[in-house]
């Protein structure tokens, strides 16, 4: 038996990430009546005081999976109010049995990160289906499944990929159907996690908890738990690890690194302030590997098939949008990722021996007439220049981009002059440097379905364009082998996301880049299943 000062003293493989971060909690909020949880109680009344009543209201995640070791993340609700600390066990296991424990240790959440939980458990087997599970005294969290990547020669590399989730707007029907996809890797999210707005300000199908635009530390973390009481958010996050970025809503509509369109100072305060609110709520509650100083710019191998390379577009270095008439706006001083991330991220893309090179982010990359679109990378020209001059000087083959946003879908060839008969061919890809993938939103609005009629248009307008759908929500699901990467957009019908009532997505199309081609063709069919998936975590109920 070994005793709980022991177990805190010495916690094998494990790298806690749980204790103390931070000084308490911000001022609590009115009671939280209408949440039914986050019951605030300062943090330091009765601090030296160990709990062990306590629930799992917000389920398991993980993420950031690499080859030997994965986040682990859970939060606890301390029945009776938010007051001492928690000692949190874990453990996980190759077996839904748990017979065989392969790591666990215990580490201590309180207050001051908001009873979040999060743990960087080491020492694990590479490409490996892996069930962990949290308990605080007899009190057990539900179980969660993960994967740690792979190495070596990898035949099969299956992500979903999707981004904005405006809970307001309705179900997340999405969420629930990629989570019943057993056979993936990982779900990439490109941001839009949560939004920021108030009540019936952006959709008016579900509330939201604060009520309130989100402001302040507590603001920001309540609406965090309340994402996290969703069933279908959590159902996915249960069987799948998360690579997560975030993106402006996660802050404050149309945000870069000193502001958002959407942020009033003269009532919500300094933006430096709401930031580091923002960012903290997002570290504590998301199953993503922290970093000394706010960066997300991170890489994942999928051993000799995908290196995933996700980038922060938003928040990190981005300099204020200015509009298309400005005389700013060839500077090639404004660098949309600043000059650390932009190297990181040339060195990723052209020395990276994978066959494909993934690159997560959050904004539009391709050209798109006739609209000038300040927030997308058509805003900072000469960052896009950059990235296509070293694609094409460097020969940096089989490079795919995935981009959230805008809640549309599209397909594009990526390439720096679409219209450009010379530079670019629309009929054999002649030109083009890569392709870019755009993912409708979870929830989140397009346009209407009669704006369907306007695609066929808009593609003859813009040639490097070879897909469009700007009204159905859904997610991609990227199929990538050695000879081809394909992205599948599933899509709901439309009026699925008012409806509780489950619907699903179905295929809508596939467009593939073969190995050496750098530009799209369309795929006839979704890719099969991969065989031999692990069976699921047991589902939580609904
Ligand atoms: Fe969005």
């Amino acid at each position: 038996m070994i005793t709980r000062r022991e177990l805190l003293a010495g916690m094998g493989a494990s790298v806690a990430l749980g204790a103390g971060c931070g000084d308490g909690p911000d001022a609590p909020p009115d009671a939280a009546a209408d949440a039914g949880f986050d019951d605030d109680v300062p943090a330091d009344a009765d601090a030296g005081a160990f709990t062990e009543a306590v629930d799992f209201l917000h389920g398991v995640a993980s993420g950031d999976p690499l080859a030997d070791r994965v986040i682990l993340w859970t939060r606890v609700t301390p029945r009776g109010g938010a007051r001492g600390q928690v000692a949190v066990r874990w453990e996980l296991s190759a077996s839904l049995d748990f017979a065989a424990i392969l790591a666990q240790g215990e580490l201590v959440t309180s207050a001051a990160r908001d009873f979040t939980v999060k743990v960087d458990a080491a020492g694990l087997p590479a490409g490996a289906t892996l069930y962990y599970r949290f308990a605080v005294g007899a009190v057990r969290s539900p179980v969660g499944r993960t994967r740690t990547t792979p190495t070596g020669a990898v035949e099969r590399v299956r992500l979903a990929v999707v981004s904005c989730a405006s809970l307001a707007h309705g179900y997340f029907h999405v969420y629930r159907e990629i989570a019943e996809r057993l056979d993936l890797d990982a779900v990439v999210h490109l941001g839009d996690y949560i939004y920021e707005y108030p009540s019936g300000f952006y959709g008016d199908v579900r509330p939201y908890d604060p009520p309130t635009e989100i402001v302040s530390l507590t603001d920001y973390r309540r609406r965090h738990g309340w994402y996290k009481r969703d069933p279908d958010l959590r159902a996915m996050h249960q069987q799948h690890p998360m690579i997560a970025v975030w993106d402006d809503h996660e802050f404050a509509n149309n945000a870069w690194e000193g502001g958002a369109e959407a942020h009033m100072p003269r009532t919500e305060g300094e933006w430096r302030d709401r930031k580091a609110a923002a960012m903290r709520a997002y570290f504590e509650w998301m199953p993503l590997r922290e970093q000394p100083d706010g960066r997300i710019w991170r890489r994942f191998a999928f051993g000799d098939l995908v290196d995933l390379v996700m980038l922060d577009t938003r928040i990190w270095a981005r300099p204020q949008p200015l509009p298309g008439n400005s005389p700013m706006l060839d500077d090639p001083h404004r660098n949309l990722l600043g000059d650390a991330q932009e190297q990181w991220f040339f060195q990723a893309v052209t020395t990276s021996s994978a066959r494909w090179k993934v690159v997560g982010q959050q904004v539009r990359m391709a050209h798109l007439q006739p609209k000038f679109n300040a927030d997308t990378w058509e805003g900072f020209p000469a960052s896009r220049s950059r990235f296509f001059d070293v694609l094409a000087r460097m020969r940096a083959d089989d490079v795919v981009v995935l981009t959230g946003d805008i809640h549309t879908c599209w397909a594009m060839d990526l390439t720096p002059d679409p219209f450009d008969r010379d530079a670019y061919d629309p009929r054999t890809g002649r030109g083009s440097l890569g392709v870019e993938l755009i993912v409708s939103g979870v929830t989140s609005p397009g346009h209407p379905p009669e704006v369907e009629a306007e695609i066929p248009g808009l593609i003859r307008q813009n040639p490097h364009m070879r897909y469009g759908n700007a009204s159905q929500r859904g997610y991609i699901l990227l199929d990538c082998d050695a000879q081809r990467a394909q992205g599948e957009w599933f899509l709901l019908p439309h009026g699925s996301v008012e409806q509780r009532e489950r619907r699903r997505a179905a295929f809508n199309a596939g467009w593939l880049t073969r190995r050496g081609d750098n530009h799209l063709t369309q795929a006839g069919n979704p890719s099969l299943p991969r065989e031999g998936a692990a069976p699921p975590a047991p589902w939580e109920p609904a």
